[in-house]
């Protein structure tokens, strides 16, 4: 499976400039699954709920139609992150592929002010069993809770596409122990630049990567730079989930002994 980081810097509330400079860097280079970076189309820093319902769109709105014209083209899947107009307003990331759109993840864990504009994804941690590998779908803060990667690698997933938008410095070493403990691989496709709006300012840290199931960061992009890279991986490495001869870290779990009470 060829893997393609798609780093961006988009423009707040520009969504057809966002998504035509996502799209020339994808047309740079030929992968089987591109990943982009949550709200990619959009930018992040939200001031008000009026906004958020200005640039919210459908999973099949304006974003989608490019991308899925792209994926036909190419042969090829693509995750991406955007505003998703539905019964509420969702922190989402759409997997499309040659024909058409595939499914939806919706952000469990809200991070920040994220709370005040989404409401909270509540149908789990999707796998999708596409013909170039298992991938499955978190977005950003899940990192932050083990359950997310967890969750995606007892459904199998091989991959874990990751589109996030990056403030806070944790993630991306953060990254190689997820991938670790879960022998799964990871794309986290962050954005890179800054949003000062409503007297918030954020900077977005770049890093974007990909990290093997044994903890190896095999590609990590720059801090500052739009960019793309490509990497060949092997998905069926994750299926292997056992460190030694006695240790397989899925058949081990102790689930009985993890309870609070
Ligand atoms: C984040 O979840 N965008 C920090």
């Amino acid at each position: 499976m060829r893997v393609a980081l798609v780093q961006t810097n988009p423009e707040f509330g520009e969504i057809k400039n966002n998504v035509t400079s996502a799209l020339s860097l994808m047309e740079s280079v030929q992968a089987d699954l591109y990943v982009l970076p949550e709200l990619f189309n959009t930018g992040y820093n939200f001031v008000d709920e009026t906004e958020i319902e200005q640039f919210a769109e459908p999973a099949t709105g304006q974003t989608s139609l490019p991308l899925c014209q792209f994926a036909k083209k190419r042969g090829s899947f693509v995750v991406y992150g955007f505003a998703e107009r539905a019964e509420r307003v969702f922190n989402s990331a759409a997997l499309v592929g040659p024909s058409g759109t595939i499914g939806v993840y919706r952000k469990v864990h809200l991070f920040d002010r994220e709370n005040l504009f989404f409401a909270p994804g509540d149908r789990g941690f999707p796998v999708f069993d596409l013909p170039i590998g298992k991938v499955g779908i978190m977005i950003c803060f899940d990192w932050m809770y083990p359950e997310s990667a967890r969750s995606l690698a007892l459904k199998g997933a091989q991959l874990i596409a990751h589109p996030s938008n990056l403030v806070m410095p944790y993630c991306p070493d953060a990254m190689v122990t997820r991938c670790l403990e879960n022998r799964v691989f990871a794309a986290t496709a962050d954005r890179v630049g800054q949003e000062s709006r409503g007297g918030i300012d954020l900077r977005y840290m770049g890093m974007s990567e990909i990290v093997s199931p044994s903890g190896e960061i095999l590609q990590r992009l720059s801090t500052d730079n739009e960019e793309i890279a490509v990497l060949e991986i092997d998905p069926e490495l994750a299926n292997n989930k056992k460190i030694n001869s006695r240790n397989d870290l899925l058949a081990d779990l102790r689930a009985d002994q993890y309870s609070p009470h």
